[in-house]
């Protein structure tokens, strides 16, 4: 491809920190680690965070940290990536799906009430595409029904809701791979407040384990290295002005595009600060060209595409077992059909950005 739909920003820097971790013999969970924990905390605004090796270790280590397991139900969406409902299984719980809305493509709040069971433990709201949910009812619910609050903010690193981080609601989860808006290459991260919690998943990542060869509880492996974490130190140093060049991007495609009959575009909803993990475009009907059929055309001129996601988790032959037969999630379902992500990453040129607009226009004239 010409214009890939990602390029992760790795250089110089990047690579002489992790010569240095190479070289100073301590590879594994170390100082690095904790330096990009304590970093990463005061960025998100929380007290704690704690390293994993994965954006999908993170959600499963938070909701085991609450103790969420067998018997439990958490609310979350069926339009996202299959780690966020499958972090729910691992602990032995039970994903319930509620519908998304067509504007921020996120969990839909009004639905919350009609999810909840005698069962429900937790709702987890996913951060689609660099955009928080709509918080304000979302933390209500949890409090009222004395809820715990889980945040996929597995793409919305820097992302605001009324002023306040993605990651420090209730317990982030944030991912580092290499697509994000920051990597570590493989790696995550969970943020919160509380010390008691921040410790139960350290032991939890770490095989349920303070003290060397001591085990108080079940763990595993799903420690950060010192690798990842020096990456992920430069990472952060650049994570505002990469954000920056995403939401430049995406304010000129949202001038450049926004006469092209029949894509819907996507918005920074009122309040919010969105990072544009991606930019995706919704292809209706009302498109001259089918959403498959303008992805094609793009990638015939070396444009990339990517669509996430084309089939809503309920659909997934893994998850039919739950019984969310087509239908159950309309938005999701139509939402599915119409979403297309162009490339928006920090290294794109303007040039590049006039070529994307320019072959969008003329496959859709
Ligand atoms: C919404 C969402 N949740 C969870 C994950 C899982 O993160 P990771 O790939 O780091 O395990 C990802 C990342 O791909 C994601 O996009």
């Amino acid at each position: 491809m010409k214009i890939n739909i990602a390029a992760p920003d790795i250089g110089a820097e990047e690579i002489a920190a992790v010569a240095a971790v190479l070289q100073s013999g301590i590879l594994a969970c170390g100082p690095r680690t904790a330096e990009l924990e304590a970093r990463f905390a005061q960025y998100v605004g929380t007290k704690q965070a704690v390293g994993m090796n994965s954006g999908t270790a993170a959600l499963m280590v938070a909701l085991q940290s609450l103790g969420v397991g067998p018997g439990d139900e958490v609310i979350t969406v069926p339009f996202t990536f299959i780690a966020s409902a499958n972090s729910i299984l691992y602990v032995g719980a039970k994903p319930v799906f509620v519908d998304i809305t067509d504007e921020d493509f996120n969990l839909d709040p009004s639905l919350l009430e009609g999810a909840l069971t005698s069962h429900t433990k937790a709702v987890m709201p996913v951060y689609l595409y660099g955009q928080t949910a709509e918080m304000a009812p979302i933390v209500d619910f949890c409090q009222k029904h004395d809820l715990f609050l889980v945040e996929d903010a597995c793409q919305a690193h820097g992302a605001k809701d009324q002023g306040k981080m993605a990651g420090s609601f209730g317990l982030g989860c944030f991912s580092f791979y290499p697509t994000k808006n920051m990597t570590t290459s493989e790696g995550g991260m969970i943020t919160l407040d509380d010390p008691e919690l921040a410790h139960r998943c350290d032991m939890i990542r770490n095989h349920g384990s303070q003290k060397r060869y001591y085990h108080e509880m079940l763990g595993f492996n799903f420690r950060m290295t010192d690798i990842e974490a020096a990456i992920g130190l430069v990472q952060l140093d650049k994570l505002e002005r990469n954000n920056a060049a995403r939401k430049a991007n995406a304010r000129f495609y949202r001038e450049a595009l926004k006469d092209v009959a029949g894509i819907v575009l996507p918005q920074e909803l009122p309040g919010r600060i969105h990072v544009w993990h991606q930019f995706t475009l919704r292809v209706t009907p009302e498109c001259k060209v089918s959403r498959d059929g303008l992805a094609e055309e793009l990638g015939k001129l070396g444009i990339g595409t990517a669509i996430y996601y084309p089939l809503p988790l309920h659909q997934q032959v893994w998850f039919q077992k739950l019984g969310n037969d087509w239908g159950r999630f309309p938005v999701a379902e139509r939402i599915s059909l119409e979403v297309l992500s162009i490339p928006v990453h920090p290294k794109l040129s303007q040039g590049d950005l006039e070529e994307v607009v320019e072959a969008v226009k003329e496959i859709c004239k």
